[in-house]
């Protein structure tokens, strides 16, 4: 069987690893990436395929920096070509990206089956790029994986066919289980940075709600200036511009650092005091490494997080950011098997090949 990957942000190169490694270890599947650009930066792409081993991307399509029309636009375009010299059997898809949607939109107008890794997630926020992406490719995929239960209901309430479905956990879950002790072993981020374990707070902010809207972008830092601990924040590209455009300095006790490879974020999570985020990702890494978690925004996908207590729903409000950041709070008990066994990724090409065998 041949798969067609498509892939192109920095969260997407994580999951893929994931799958990518399942793949090569076994002979009756081939994978060509394709990477469309979205992401380009060395520190947001290539350290991935670097530290995480993952197979050098096939294409590189170059697309990146533009709005979402002309982002999205030209990865379709570009995409089609490849599939029509490619014919893969299948295409793979992650997330909720401009490249997610591009990569199944190129596909299923060719008629070639798309599955969709992470499907199901819904904020019920139509004003996200990412729920217009998600809704989207879900109804334009064939076979679904969802990493939690909420997600199967999500897709069974908008009509999506249960034997299209998956349940299979979360493949961000493999790879922290699988990469945690290279990075225990490899990663000198906190010699380097000068932190002791549990006495730091670590931050990421990249959101286009809470980047694009200048008055939610200000309050964000005022409330994470008022922490009692250093706040360490590798900031995204998108929010190092958006703070420049509007002259909004940052002050002690925050510590803006360049974006870090996989191993370093990871270290920085599990020895972090606590982690403020707007990423997706971010919120259930905190959960992984049993870390208080307090998230920028006002609704998250990850609601069993939020259910269980793991995780504090901020939005952008300064007071309520000071008062997370100031409280007491740790993580008790860990709710087991909210996001699978750790084997998703070994789930999920097997689920394919009996697809495929059956269909
Ligand atoms: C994208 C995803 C978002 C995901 C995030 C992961 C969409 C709609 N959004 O958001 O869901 O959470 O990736 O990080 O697909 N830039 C650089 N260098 C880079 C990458 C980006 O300078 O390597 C800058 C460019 O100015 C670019 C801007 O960041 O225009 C935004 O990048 P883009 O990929 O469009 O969106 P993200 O905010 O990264
Ligand atoms: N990440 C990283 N380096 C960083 C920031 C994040 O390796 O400097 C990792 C993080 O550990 C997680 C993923 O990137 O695995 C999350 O990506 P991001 O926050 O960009 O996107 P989202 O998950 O919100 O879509």
């Amino acid at each position: 069987m041949k798969i067609t990957t498509v892939i192109g942000a920095r969260p997407q190169f994580i999951k893929a690893a994931t799958l990518s490694r399942v793949i090569r270890n076994r002979n009756d599947i081939s994978e060509v990436i394709i990477h469309t650009g979205q992401h380009y930066d060395s520190n947001m792409s290539d350290i991935f395929f670097n530290e995480l081993d993952i197979p050098c991307p096939d294409y590189n399509l170059a697309i990146g920096g533009g709005t979402h029309g002309q982002n999205t636009g030209r990865m379709i375009e570009k995409i089609e070509e490849l599939l029509l010299t490619e014919k893969p059997d299948w295409v793979l898809v992650y997330g909720d990206t401009d490249s997610t949607l591009a990569g199944t939109i190129a596909a299923v107008k060719l008629h070639i089956p798309v599955v969709h890794v992470e499907a199901g997630l819904r904020s019920f926020d139509r004003r996200m790029p990412e729920e217009i992406n998600r809704v989207m490719t879900d109804h334009g995929s064939d076979l679904l994986f969802c990493p939690t239960e909420t997600a199967v209901k999500n897709l069974l309430a908008e009509g999506i066919a249960a034997t299209r479905i998956q349940r299979v956990g979360d493949v961000m879950y493999d790879a922290v289980l699988y990469y945690s002790k290279s990075a225990e072993t490899q990663s000198n981020i906190l010699n380097i940075l000068q932190l002791s374990k549990q006495k730091y707070i670590l931050a990421t902010v990249h959101r286009q709600e809470n980047t694009d809207d200048t008055q939610r972008l200000a309050a964000i830092f005022k409330g994470l200036a008022s922490s009692p601990l250093p706040v360490i924040l590798p900031l995204h590209p998108r929010t190092r511009k958006k703070l420049q455009e509007n002259n909004i300095s940052l002050v002690k006790p925050i510590c803006p650092i360049d974006p870090v490879g996989y191993l370093d974020m990871v270290l920085l999570e599990k020895n972090a005091a606590k982690i403020v985020t707007d990423s997706g990702g971010v919120q259930k890494e905190a959960f992984f490494h049993s870390v208080p978690c307090i998230t920028l925004r006002d609704q998250t996908e990850w609601v069993e997080l939020v259910d269980h207590g793991y995780n504090k729903l901020v939005g952008c409000n300064e007071s309520e950011i000071e008062d997370a950041l100031n409280a007491s709070s740790e993580i008790s008990s860990w709710e087991n098997g909210l996001y699978g066994d750790g084997n998703a990724a070994e789930k999920i090409i097997n689920n394919l090949m009996s697809f495929r065998r059956n269909s």
